[in-house]
């Protein structure tokens, strides 16, 4: 017996979920699948525990894609506001953490528990530990082997997310299903991920570990304003997975880690006021003290503040407020919070998510190339484009 259902949804993640419910609403019949044994793991680990759910801001600027245009529809017409109305009625407790991003109070479970309450109340048919055989398209609609199980459907949505965290189920089953159907896939790559340095340029830092420095941190005309962590592979911290979307291998960012002090001139009045100074116990007054002292050593001029020349204080402001760094690498899947690129816009409708070569077949969330910043952007988007697919399919 082959089961029919109006709508299929692949991945109960935040798109699936959320799409889930608004079909749901619509009286449509929906199954919603996913290989996990929970729904929602991604929620559940997501800021801390505490789930950045939106960014209070969120604004078709903050998302990298191939068309930045793309995202704009869907942000309008579900936004920030709408997911923040649902938090409310369900009573969760949030608060503002910083830069617009919103957490919960208690536990990211909460998020989680909601969503779920609302496929319930939607009739949603929700099945777990399940995966996919083969997709076949048959005229208007598809037949989905569910290991065995077979189930018809009108309207088939892919919301399988991207390859970032293998560990926790994610795979590249989205890009596959989209190649199946003839659509292109851009190039995809970890973001929001630490990056990573060479042996040489990684010895003189390891001390480093574990300090963190407010830092602006710049990759051409990019740049953000965030705390920079050194660790022992090479840096992180908001700053650095803000800016590992935008770097590419090869390339040098530019990190000021006392932005907005000028160095220089603080220099020069500690060199007329205290000449016998070190310039590492000078810059230790701006800096955290190992990292001073790195500073004052790598400058090669470690003396009393009265025999350093301006030029020298030059220099030194330098290192502190333009260090040049190549990263070499990333930390890869492995910790990366989401897939840069995916399912190329080019072959969707930005109203509704569905594929222009595939009536009935839709991509939601990160498996499409819409990537968001650091700070709740990435959650947003997955409820907004959810929910305008939740609409028509
Ligand atoms: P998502 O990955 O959530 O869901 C996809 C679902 O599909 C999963 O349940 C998966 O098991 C299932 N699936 C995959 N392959 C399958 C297959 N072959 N068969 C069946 N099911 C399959 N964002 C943000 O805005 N605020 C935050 O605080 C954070 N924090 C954060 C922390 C960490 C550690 C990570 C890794 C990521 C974040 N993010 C985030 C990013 C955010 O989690 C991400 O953008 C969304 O979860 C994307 O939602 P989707 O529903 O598109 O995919």
């Amino acid at each position: 017996m082959i089961k029919q259902v109006d709508v299929l949804i692949i991945g109960a993640g935040a798109a699936g979920m959320m799409c889930a419910i608004e079909a749901g609403k619509r009286g449509r019949s929906v199954l919603i699948i996913d290989h996990a044994a929970t729904p929602g793991d991604k929620i559940r680990i997501s800021g801390g525990g505490r789930c950045n759910f939106t960014n209070i801001n969120a604004a078709p600027q903050n998302y990298i894609s191939k068309n930045p245009h793309f995202c704009i529809s869907a942000l309008r017409r579900y936004t920030q506001r709408d997911f923040l109305a649902l938090v409310n009625k369900y009573g969760i407790a949030w608060h503002e953490k910083t830069l617009g991003q919103l957490f919960c109070d208690g536990s990211a479970k909460q998020i989680i528990d909601m969503l779920v309450t609302e496929m319930r109340q939607a009739g949603v048919e929700l099945r777990l530990r399940t995966t996919i055989d083969s997709i076949v398209r048959e005229d208007n609609r598809y037949l989905v082997d569910l290991a065995g199980d077979k189930v018809r459907c009108t309207s088939l949505v892919v919301a399988c997310g991207g390859k970032s965290i293998p560990k926790m189920g994610a795979t590249g089953f989205g890009y596959d299903i989209a190649r199946q159907f003839g659509m292109k896939i851009t190039d995809t790559r970890p973001a929001l991920v630490p990056l990573t340095f060479d042996e040489n340029t990684l010895a003189p830092l390891k001390p480093l570990s574990g300090i963190s420095v407010d830092a602006v941190v710049s990759h051409g005309k990019t740049k953000f304003a965030e705390a920079m962590l050194f660790t022992h592979r090479g840096l992180s911290g908001p700053s650095i997975l803000q800016i590992s979307s935008y770097w590419r291998e090869g390339d040098t960012i530019s990190v000021a880690m006392l932005p907005g002090v000028k160095v220089f001139d603080a220099l020069r009045v500690a060199r007329v006021r205290n000449g016998r100074q070190a310039l590492q116990t000078a810059l230790s007054e701006l800096l955290p003290k190992r990292l001073a002292q790195l500073i004052a050593e790598n400058s090669g001029i470690d003396r009393h503040l009265a025999d350093l020349t301006d030029k020298q204080l030059r220099a030194v402001e330098k290192a502190v407020n333009e260090w040049q760094v190549k990263p070499a690498g990333s930390e890869g899947y492995r910790t990366a919070e989401v897939t840069l690129g995916g399912v190329d816009t080019d072959g969707l409708d930005q109203k509704t998510m569905e594929a222009k070569s595939a009536k009935g077949l839709y991509f939601i969330g990160e498996v499409v190339d819409v990537t968001g910043w650091l700070g709740g952007y990435n959650f947003q988007w997955a409820w907004s484009s959810g929910w305008v697919s939740g609409q028509v399919v």
